[in-house]
Order: structure tokens, then sequence, then C-alpha cells
């Protein structure tokens, strides 16, 4: 009756304080009775079949050995909750109780819920795309998702940026800015990723999780995904019904003119454009035309106007007139082999029209 109320009581400490005291009990109760002599034959299965058949403790308790040898009976964890001496936690993804040590604290990611004890300093931050987690320095480790690759001590990755930001008619997917298309395929160079990916968003994961993919192929009926390496400047060019595809516009650069340019997508300061090389916009300007040192230029001051839906600039390139227009005309029909036209994705709204010569 004695054993029973100590162990019960002992269900609340620590193995390790129940085992040594245990030992003490064992010192004045056991030590050269018969139960102590058959106690050392017995293995861990056999003792717990004696706790569980013993009418004092039950089938909640278990044997607690000591060097091979059973030493007592204490609740089954599973029954009885285990202490903690440091600091305890709930698992986020098991509702079960943790402990870290003393020095440590449990830290998590709250999208994947993995997390760690960490100490010094340190929080858990999980990298989604190597499926792995750790205690990184800092108090909130830089985690932008979904491409944050922790390893400790790395500086936090920056925020979208003017190439980076989402701009209208994309669609986000870890990270990166998509155009979506349903019929189209760009048969472009094929790189590997993309086998277990079954269905059109998790084709866009792999591609996010891809650092050189910028498009894709997803055959829907056969439910296959092909990441690609190029293809990303242009619409896809063939239409085929059972492929939807996706591509990564890349950033306009000041290197970026005529004809290279001609029909292709290109993105900067949070916009998406489409270039007309040899076409020119019609009236309806939100500003009178200005000099600007580059295309690059013209095309960044459009994406921070409100109401601007697209230039017209020198196809020649360098300094020139830069003139930002205000009427929405996608694909601009007016030919002009002096002009390169830029026109947004997606109309936007704002601005006022100011009619004036181009
Ligand atoms: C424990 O001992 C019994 C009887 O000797 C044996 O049948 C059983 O396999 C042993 N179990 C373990 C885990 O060693
Ligand atoms: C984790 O996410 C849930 C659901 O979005 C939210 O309710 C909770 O406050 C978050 N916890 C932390 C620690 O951020
Ligand atoms: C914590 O980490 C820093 C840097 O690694 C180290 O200099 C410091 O001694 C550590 N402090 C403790 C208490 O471990
Ligand atoms: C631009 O591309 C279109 C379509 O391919 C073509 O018809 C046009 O001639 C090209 N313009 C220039 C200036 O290259």
């Amino acid at each position: 009756m004695r054993l029973k109320a100590t162990y019960a009581l002992l269900g609340l400490l620590s193995l390790t304080i129940a085992q040594e005291i245990a030992q003490e009990f064992l010192a004045y109760d056991f030590i050269d009775t018969q139960a102590a002599i058959q106690a050392t034959a017995m293995n861990k299965t056999q003792a717990d079949a004696i706790c569980a058949s013993d009418p004092f403790y039950g089938p909640n308790y278990e044997a607690v050995m000591k060097d091979g040898v059973p030493v007592g009976c204490v609740c089954k964890p599973s029954v009885c909750p285990q202490p903690c001496f440091g600091n305890p936690y709930i698992d986020p993804k098991t509702g079960g109780r943790g402990c870290c040590s003393l020095d440590q604290k449990y830290s998590y990611d709250n999208t994947s819920l993995t997390g760690a004890c960490c100490g010094n300093g340190t929080s858990y931050a999980y990298d989604p795309v190597a499926g792995v987690g750790g205690c990184c320095n800092g108090p909130t480790p830089g985690f932008y998702p979904p491409t944050y690759s922790c390893s400790c001590g790395a500086p936090k990755p920056l925020p979208p940026d003017e190439c980076t930001k989402p701009f209208p008619k994309s669609v986000q997917n870890g990270g990166k800015n998509y155009l979506t298309y349903t019929g189209r395929a760009t048969y472009a160079t094929n790189i590997p990723g993309g086998g277990d990916a079954k269905t059109f968003n998790q084709c866009l994961a792999a591609c996010s999780a891809t650092s050189n993919c910028v498009a894709l192929d997803f055959i829907t009926d056969l439910k296959q995904c092909y990441l690609k390496s190029d293809g990303n400047d242009k619409v896809p060019s063939r239409q085929q019904n059972n492929v939807d595809s996706a591509i990564i516009p890349a950033c306009l650069t000041k290197n970026d003119k005529c004809p290279a340019l001609n029909q292709t997508i290109k993105v900067y300061g949070g916009q998406g454009y489409t270039f007309y090389c040899g076409r020119v916009l019609g009236t309806g300007n939100v500003k009178p035309t200005y000099t600007t040192p580059d295309l690059f230029t013209c095309v960044s001051d459009c994406s921070k106007t409100p109401g601007c839906q697209g230039v017209n600039y020198p196809a020649a390139g360098g300094a020139g007139a830069c003139n930002l227009k205000s009427n929405y005309e996608s694909p601009p029909k007016t030919v002009n082999a002096y002009y390169v036209a830029a026109v947004v994705l997606k109309q936007r709204v704002g601005g006022s029209s100011v009619e004036s010569e181009l």
C-alpha cells in the first residue's frame, strides 16, 4: 500500500527521480527477499506484466528497470502526464505534451507545424523546399515564404522588389509571379522536376521550388508537369487543348531594345507589359511628353503613374521622348516603324487624360 501511494505520486516526477527513490525502497523493502532475487532474472516485458497484474498497481502501470533489474512500477506515460522540469510546450501538430530543457524554448513554424527546442537567442525556421528546419539565429529568423532556405545565421531574404512584386493578371505561387494560359503550350526546354506534380497548382509549386524554372506545360489529361528553363518571354505559341501552361516573365532591363523586344512580355514596378516594335499607341496622354534617358526609365515611370496604360518610345533606343498614354489599346493598331509601344497586361483605372500631340 505504501509503495502504491508513493509511486502514484512518482507519476508526477521524472523517471530518473522515480528510479532513484525506487532504489531506496529496494534497499529497505526488497533486499534479500525472495521478490528481489526473482526480479533479477526478469526482463522488462515480464516485469510490466507483473505491475499490470498486481492489484495494488494495475494495467495503467509499467515496470521501472534499473541496470536490467525491475525496481518498481510507475504509471505509464500514455496514461499519466510526463513531468517537465524544463520548459513544457504543446506540440502544435499532435497536441501532445513536450518538454525543452531549462535553457531552451520550443519554437515552431506556423505553416509546416514543425519545430524544435531552440536555445541561446535562436528560433526555429523551416525551409519547405528542402523539407528541413532548424534553430536559426535571431529572435525572428528570416522567413519569406516559401523559398527561404534556413541556414542558421542567413540574412533575411529581401522583400519583393520592382522585379519580383506581383503585377495585375499574375498568379502568385511560392514567391514567383506567373501568367497562366489554358489550351496553350510553350514547348520550351525541359528541365528536371515536376514529376510528382499531378495538378496544375502542384506544377506551379514545383516550378517555384526550382531556381531555373521560368515556365511550364501541364498536360491536363495525362496529369504530367514539364518544367521549362526558357519560353517565358511570350504568350505560349502553340494551341493545344490538353495543355495548360504558365510563364514567369522576365524583368525589363536597360539593355532591352527592338527588335528583340518585339512581342515579348516583361515586368517592372508591379506592371507587366507587352512590347510592340514598329507600333504606336493613339491619343490620350497621362501627361505631356517628356525626355527620359532610355525606354526602361519611361516604362518604369508608367508603372509608377496611376492610369498609365502604356508608353510610346523611339524604337532606336537611347534618350528620347517618353509618352505615357491614358488610352488602353491592346494590341496597338497604328504601324509606325520609328516607335515601340509598351502596353500594360491589364487595363488600369485612374489617372487623367490630357490630349496632346505624339
Ligand atoms: C522476456 O522473457 C520471456 C521469457 O524468458 C521471453 O519469452 C521474452 O521473449 C523476453 N522478452 C524480451 C523483450 O526479451
Ligand atoms: C498560427 O496560425 C494560426 C492560424 O492562421 C493562428 O490562429 C495563430 O495565431 C498562429 N500562431 C502563431 C504563433 O503565429
Ligand atoms: C550564444 O551564442 C553566442 C554566439 O554563438 C556565443 O558567443 C555565446 O557564448 C552563447 N551563449 C550561451 C549562453 O550559450
Ligand atoms: C513584330 O512581330 C510581329 C509578329 O511576329 C511581326 O508581324 C512584326 O513584323 C514584328 N515587328 C518588328 C519591327 O520586328
